[in-house]
């Protein structure tokens, strides 16, 4: 019968004493005379399947030419295990489906994150990527089950767009046009009108504006999807191609929405404790100390909670010196947030209630005219995880805000006639998922938590 690695793992006592078919990857061999070791993993799990190998195997020989990388598929019998596994494996039968020539990449000795970025097609044969993949693959059904208990809808918002929902120019074209001579009007501008939409369109840098219109008919909704930003950020916490997780919830305002915020953050942690254990012991001992009690102590306290006024005030108080001056008006930076949610207070932060000229034309402007109602949620080596606000509802008010932000209001008549046609209150937030991923495993640079990274001009894979 054949077998997961994971699916032995899950009940050792049933499988005792009886015959499976697995297939993986070598981790490694030991062989003396009589008897061989393989070490053999498939991706299933953190843990991998030892298998004794005895000499009297007819094709012993052979079988045991491998070497780290190899493709075998093994035949067997479970056995209680007299070392720290709960089983092992006594082959039957040994048969290598694919060699590995002397050139393999990722020969047994550890490599380093850089190298395995070049490597990206062959790093998730590796301890560290296939576990941040598992549980990246976690965080995705906790998502899933979180947003679908409360009754919220699973929308799917297009990729194609014509809106810069943010409104900060950092959007990818997408167009048909021959680039290298395009179609030109009278006045020599590229003449979109023949392009393949006949406007211009780009790649969306968030669903937001979609998910609104779906949130103002189905009650609550979250979209989750690709988002792509043009951003120049070569960081270690950018990416030009992310996932987002976007709740959009009607009749929720900014308290509702920085509430849910915490509460998916926690639902996401307990998840991942839940279901992938092996993996996050295997982050605290390799790459963050303590990050187990981090989590669990996360999971069970409420999250501090300023005003981006009182964030500054605490910035200005710090005695730090920080690269970027920190003045009322001006965005938080990395290190700000950092500062705040690492040293002032290790622990996540929402911060509310940001300068308006620094947020986007949508968020719910405050009775004090400078403010609006935003809210960011920051974590521990991390930063921002969350980005969100209540929406300004108030056609009027929205409608001024556009013009002053040199918003063209005839391309966004549909967003605003959701305000014409039975507004309602409503707010919504973004999650990065790479963010998420990064922070519950302890992993430090976003390249290491998705498959293929693509950054300024890195596209390879
Ligand atoms: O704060 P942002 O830009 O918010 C929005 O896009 C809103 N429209 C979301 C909403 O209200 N529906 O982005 C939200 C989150 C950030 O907090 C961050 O976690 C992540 O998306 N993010 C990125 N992650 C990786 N690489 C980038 N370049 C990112 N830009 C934003
Ligand atoms: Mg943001």
């Amino acid at each position: 019968m054949k077998a997961s690695i994971k699916s032995l793992f899950e009940n050792p006592s049933a499988a005792y004493d009886k015959s499976f078919q697995v297939a993986g990857w070598v981790k490694s061999l030991r062989k003396s005379k009589k008897f061989a070791f393989l070490v053999l993993n498939d991706g299933s799990c953190f843990q991998d399947l030892q298998i004794i190998v005895d000499a009297d195997l007819p094709n012993y020989e052979n079988a045991t030419s491998v070497s780290t990388g190899y493709c075998v598929k093994v035949e067997g019998k479970v056995v209680q295990s007299g070392g720290r596994q709960a089983l092992e494996m006594q082959a039957s039968s040994v048969e290598i489906v694919g060699t590995v020539p002397e050139d393999y990449p990722l020969q047994k000795k550890s490599t380093s994150l850089e190298f395995l970025r070049e490597n990206a097609h062959l790093r998730a044969r590796t301890n560290t990527l296939s576990a941040v993949f598992r549980v990246r693959h976690q965080l995705c059904m906790a998502t899933h089950d979180f947003f679908n208990k409360k009754g919220y809808y699973y929308i799917h918002t297009p990729i194609v767009t014509a809106s810069d929902c943010e409104g900060a120019g950092e959007l990818f074209r997408v167009s048909t046009l021959n680039a290298e001579n395009p179609p030109r009007t009278d006045k020599g501008e590229v003449n979109f009108s023949e392009d393949y939409f006949g406007k211009q369109t780009f790649l969306c840098v968030s669903g937001q504006l979609e998910a609104e219109s779906l949130a103002l008919s189905l009650g609550g909704v979250y979209t989750f999807g690709p988002t792509f930003r043009s951003e120049n950020s070569n960081t270690p916490r950018h990416l030009a191609e992310f996932w987002m997780v976007e709740p959009e919830v009607a009749f929720a305002d900014l308290e509702d929405i920085a509430a849910l915020g915490a509460e998916y953050i926690q639902y996401l942690i307990s998840w991942a404790l839940k279901h992938c254990p092996d993996e996050i012991a295997f982050f605290e001992k390799q790459y963050k100390e303590g990050l187990v009690e981090t989590l669990n102590h996360v999971v069970s306290s409420e999250f501090k909670k300023i005003t981006y006024t009182e964030a500054v005030e605490i910035l200005q108080n710090s005695g730090e010196k920080f690269e970027f001056p920190v003045a009322w008006g001006s965005d938080l930076q990395t290190e700000h947030e950092r500062f705040l949610t690492e040293k002032h207070f290790n622990s996540p932060v929402i911060v509310t209630d940001y300068p308006k000229e620094i947020k986007a034309f949508y968020m719910k402007q405050s009775d004090d005219g400078k403010t609006v109602r935003a809210m960011d949620i920051l974590v521990p080596g991390v930063g921002e995880i969350i980005g969100g606000s209540q929406r300004e509802d108030d056609l009027e008010k929205l409608k001024k805000r556009m013009q002053e932000m040199n918003l063209p209001e005839k391309e966004y008549w549909w967003y605003l006639d959701l305000r014409r046609f039975g507004s309602a209150p409503h707010s919504g937030f973004g999650l990065g998922l790479e963010r998420a991923v990064m922070y519950i495993t302890g992993m430090s640079n976003i390249r290491d938590v998705i498959p293929f990274p693509r950054f300024p001009k890195s596209v390879e894979f």
